[in-house]
C-alpha cells in the first residue's frame, strides 16, 4: 500500500506544501468541500479540501459521514478556523463506501446508551476514542509501576477448579453433552467424565496462584480477565472484568497501603501527563453533562480537578470500627435516610455508606482496614480479638470518590493452623486446595495483597458514570453481544 501519514503527525508539522497521503474514516463532508476524516491515531480530525468543480460527482456522493477513504494530495497551512493545516486532494479513493441511509453515527450527540447498542462502532466517536486512549495508557502505566519496582507479571490461570473468594459466583466451564450429562450413582453429574476430569469454573481472581509465585519472587503482580456470576445489575459491576492483583512476600497491611496508594497516583498522574487531550476533552464533556443537571447535584470538583486532588492528598485511613462510629452518628443514619440504616458493629457496608464516607465525611479516597472477619474472606489474616472480643482480620478496602470500592485486599493468613481453622468454619475444602496450604507448610512467611479492578481505575479517570462505557465490549446479566 502507498505509505500514509498519520492524522495525529500532519497536525503537529510545520512541513508545509509537500505531498502526503491519509487514510481515514469521513466524520463529515460539508458543502461538497470539505472532509474531517479521522484515522483514530488522535482525536483531532484533519480537514481535505475538495477541488469540487473537478471531480467527478458520483465520486462526490460516495464521500458520506463513515465512508473510508484516501486521499493524497498537497499538505497546506491552513487559513480557515479551528485548523493549522489541511490537505488540498488531487486525488481521491473510497476505500470502503457507506450507507448514509443506514450507517448508525451521524455527525450529531448520541446518547451513551444508544451507542452501547452498536458497540462494534462507538470506538468511531471522540468520547469512546478518549475513553479507550486513557485506558491503553493507564493499563501501559501499571506494567511500568511493577516493572520499575521488580515485580515479576504472572499469567495465572483463566480455568481453574477452585474458588478463589470462597463466594461460589462462578462461570461453570465444561465440555459436556447438557443433553446426555453422564450421572454418578447417587445421581450427581460426573464430572470426572468431563475434560478436566473435574468440575471447573472461569477464574474470579488470580490471587491464590499469585501467593504462591509470591512465595518465591517476593514481589509479583498478575493482570489478566476474571469472572463473576453474580447477578448485579449496576454501573460498577460486569461479569467479566480486569483485575491488577499484586503480591508481596515479607510485607504486611500497612505495606500494603502505601503500595497502593503510591501505585494510584503513579497512574493517575501518568494518565494526566500523557493523555492530555483525551481527559481534556473528557473533562469538557462532563462540565457539559453537569449543566444539565440541578444545581444540588453537580459535583463541585470538574473531572482535572477531582484528579488532582485525589494526587495531591493523602488517603484516609481508619478502622471499620472508627468507620461504623461516624455512619451510626451520620445525618442519614440518624434521620433514617439510608436503606440499610447502620445499628450495630458487624453490618456490612453497603455503597450508600462508602459513598457517605468518602463523599459528604472525608471527601477524599479513604482506606478502611480491619474489617470484621465474619464478612471477609477466608485468607485473610486474623488479628487478635479486640477489647470486646470482637473478631476482624487485617483486611482493606480502598473507597474513592463516584466509585466506591476501587480496591479490596489484605494481609494474608501465613498461620497454618489459624488458616485451616478458618476453612474449617467456613466449610472450604482443605484437599482442594492442598498446594494453597503446601506455601504455610514450607517456609511460610507473612504477605500481602491486594487487586484493583481496573475498569473502575478507568471509570475514575475518564469520569464515565458506567462501567459498561469503558471496557470494549461489557459482559452483563443478560448481554454478550459482540
Ligand atoms: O474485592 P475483590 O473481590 O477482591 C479479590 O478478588 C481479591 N482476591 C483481591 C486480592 O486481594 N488479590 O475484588 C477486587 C476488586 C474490587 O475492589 C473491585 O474494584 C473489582 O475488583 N471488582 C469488580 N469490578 C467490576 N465488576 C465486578 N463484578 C467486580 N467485582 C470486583
Ligand atoms: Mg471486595
Amino acid at each position: 500500500m502507498i505509505k500514509r501519514e498519520k492524522v495525529k503527525s500532519l497536525l503537529e508539522t510545520t512541513d508545509f506544501n509537500r505531498d502526503v497521503t491519509v487514510m481515514g474514516w469521513v466524520r463529515t463532508f460539508r458543502n461538497n468541500q470539505f472532509i474531517a476524516i479521522n484515522d483514530g491515531s488522535c482525536m483531532g480530525n484533519i480537514q481535505i479540501v475538495v477541488d469540487f468543480a473537478n471531480t467527478a460527482e458520483d465520486l462526490l456522493k460516495r464521500i458520506t459521514t463513515g465512508a473510508a477513504i484516501a486521499v493524497t494530495g498537497t499538505l497546506i497551512e491552513s487559513l480557515g478556523k479551528g485548523q493549522k493545516v489541511e490537505v488540498k486532494a488531487t486525488t481521491i479513493e473510497i476505500l470502503g463506501d457507506s450507507d448514509p441511509e443506514k450507517f448508525p453515527l451521524q455527525p450529531k450527540k448520541h446518547s451513551l446508551e444508544f451507542l452501547r447498542e452498536i458497540a462494534h462502532l462507538r470506538f468511531r466517536t471522540n468520547t469512546f476514542n478518549a475513553v479507550f486512549k486513557v485506558r491503553h495508557a493507564l493499563s501501559f502505566a501499571i506494567h511500568q509501576f511493577y516493572n520499575e519496582r521488580g515485580f515479576v507479571y504472572m499469567h495465572t490461570p483463566v480455568i481453574t477448579a477452585s474458588d478463589a473468594e470462597g463466594a461460589g459466583e462462578m462461570f461453570k466451564v465444561t465440555t459436556l453433552d447438557f443433553d446426555n450429562t453422564p450421572r454418578t450413582e447417587d445421581g450427581k453429574i460426573d464430572f470426572s467424565e468431563d475434560f478436566f476430569g473435574r468440575a471447573t469454573n472461569l477464574t474470579v481472581s488470580g490471587q491464590l496462584e499469585g501467593e504462591l509465585a509470591a512465595m518465591a519472587f517476593g514481589q509479583i503482580y498478575t493482570f489478566g480477565p476474571t469472572f463473576r456470576a453474580e447477578n448485579s445489575n449496576t454501573t460498577r459491576h460486569l461479569a467479566e472484568f480486569w483485575m491488577i492483583e499484586p503480591e508481596v512476600a515479607f510485607a504486611d497491611l500497612e505495606d500494603n497501603m502505601q503500595l497502593a496508594e503510591d501505585m494510584m497516583k503513579y497512574v493517575i498522574s501518568y494518565a494526566l501527563e500523557n493523555c492530555k487531550e483525551e481527559i481534556e476533552f473528557l473533562n469538557s464533556r462532563l462540565l457539559e453533562d453537569e449543566k444539565t443537571k440541578p444545581q444540588n447535584e453537580r459535583s463541585e470538583l470538574s473531572l482535572i480537578e477531582k484528579l488532582n486532588f485525589c494526587l495531591n492528598n493523602e488517603f484516609q485511613r481508619l478502622t471499620y470500627t472508627e468507620a461504623i462510629a461516624i455512619l451510626r452518628s451520620s445525618k442519614p443514619n440518624q434521620k433514617k435516610q439510608f436503606k440499610y440504616l447502620i445499628n450495630e458493629w458487624g453490618a456490612d457496608l453497603q455503597s450508600e455508606h462508602e459513598r457517605f464516607l468518602v463523599e459528604k465525611h472525608f471527601k477524599k479516597p479513604v482506606i478502611l482496614t480491619d474489617y470484621p472477619a465474619d464478612i471477609k474472606s477466608f485468607y485473610m489474616r486474623q488479628n487478635e480479638p479486640d477489647a470486646e472480643g470482637r473478631k476482624t482480620v487485617a483486611a482493606m478496602d480502598i473507597l474513592f470518590p463516584g466509585i466506591g470500592e476501587m480496591i479490596g485486599g489484605s494481609q494474608r493468613e501465613e498461620r497454618l493452623d489459624k488458616l485451616t481453622q478458618r476453612m474449617q468454619e467456613l466449610n472450604i475444602p482443605q484437599e482442594e486446595l492442598w498446594w494453597y496450604l503446601d506455601t504455610r507448610k514450607f517456609g511460610s512467611a507473612p504477605h500481602a495483597g491486594f487487586g484493583l479492578g481496573f475498569e473502575r481505575l478507568v471509570l475514575f479517570v475518564t469520569g464515565m458514570t458506567n462501567i459498561r462505557d469503558v471496557i470494549a465490549f461489557p459482559r452483563y446479566p443478560k448481554n454478550a453481544e459482540f
